[in-house]
């Protein structure tokens, strides 16, 4: 999530990917992430029906605090207990508890486990080295018949250039998602959509990677 406040990760830092420095980010008091649900999300789900949801990589809440908010019956899942737990303290803040729950889980080794949603989403997850085709795929198989996968992130850019290649590959581009999806899904969005955002004092212009899809069978 960047813009709206968000703070950014230590780019470049080895093991951002690995749980246990997520685990330290979300362990003080120190809000993460602002909070605000990303903006792709808001464009692309008001006009859904509520149903069921799964956010995978959900952080600090935000997105699926607004999702119950709309209506959804929510599961957030992160690899992070702390992030998790941190997550259920916002809902229940928000009053939306009673609509939400919480998955631990490694998106890279993601199964749906025989759950289906209305709904699954993943907002700038960014596994490294060009992981999330194949976590697209594992998640799309989660998609219940008549329902969307929305996966957004960031595009690759020059804003980006000073990063490590492990996580200069960890951005992508929408149509890159596209082969992993399996038989039966519509590509209703496939687009970089830019954005400006102010980070650390800063404006940049970054794309939000974004791919909807729809479950036909
Ligand atoms: C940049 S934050 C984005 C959080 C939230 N989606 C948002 O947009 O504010 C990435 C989140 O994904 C989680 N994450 C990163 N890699 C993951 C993985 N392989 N499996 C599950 N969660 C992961 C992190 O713990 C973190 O909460």
């Amino acid at each position: 999530m960047t813009g709206h406040g968000h703070q950014h990760a230590e780019e470049g830092a080895p093991d951002m990917f690995e749980a246990p420095s997520w685990e330290e980010r979300y362990a003080g008091e120190e809000k993460v992430w602002s909070g605000n649900p990303n903006p792709q999300l808001v464009t692309e789900v008001s006009r859904l029906t509520p149903g069921t949801a799964l956010d995978v990589g959900c952080g600090e809440g935000g997105d699926v605090i607004w999702l119950a908010q709309q209506g959804w019956r929510v599961t957030g899942a992160d690899f992070s207990a702390n992030g998790l737990a941190r997550a259920a303290r916002h809902a229940e803040e928000a009053g939306v508890a009673d609509r939400t729950d919480w998955w631990q889980v490694d998106a890279r080794t993601f199964a749906a486990e025989g759950r289906s949603f209305d709904l699954v989403t993943t907002h700038f997850l960014h596994p490294p080295d060009g992981g999330m085709v194949e976590v697209a795929g594992r998640l799309a198989e989660a998609v219940a018949p008549g329902g969307h996968l929305l996966v957004v992130g960031h595009a690759p850019s020059e804003v980006f250039t000073h990063l490590n290649e492990s996580h200069r590959n960890a951005m992508f581009l929408a149509e890159e998602l596209v082969p992993a999806l399996p038989d039966g899904f519509e590509v209703l969005v496939v687009e970089q959509r830019p954005r400006r955002v102010v980070r650390d004092g800063v404006t940049v212009d970054i794309d939000d990677s974004t791919l909807l899809a729809r479950r036909t069978s």
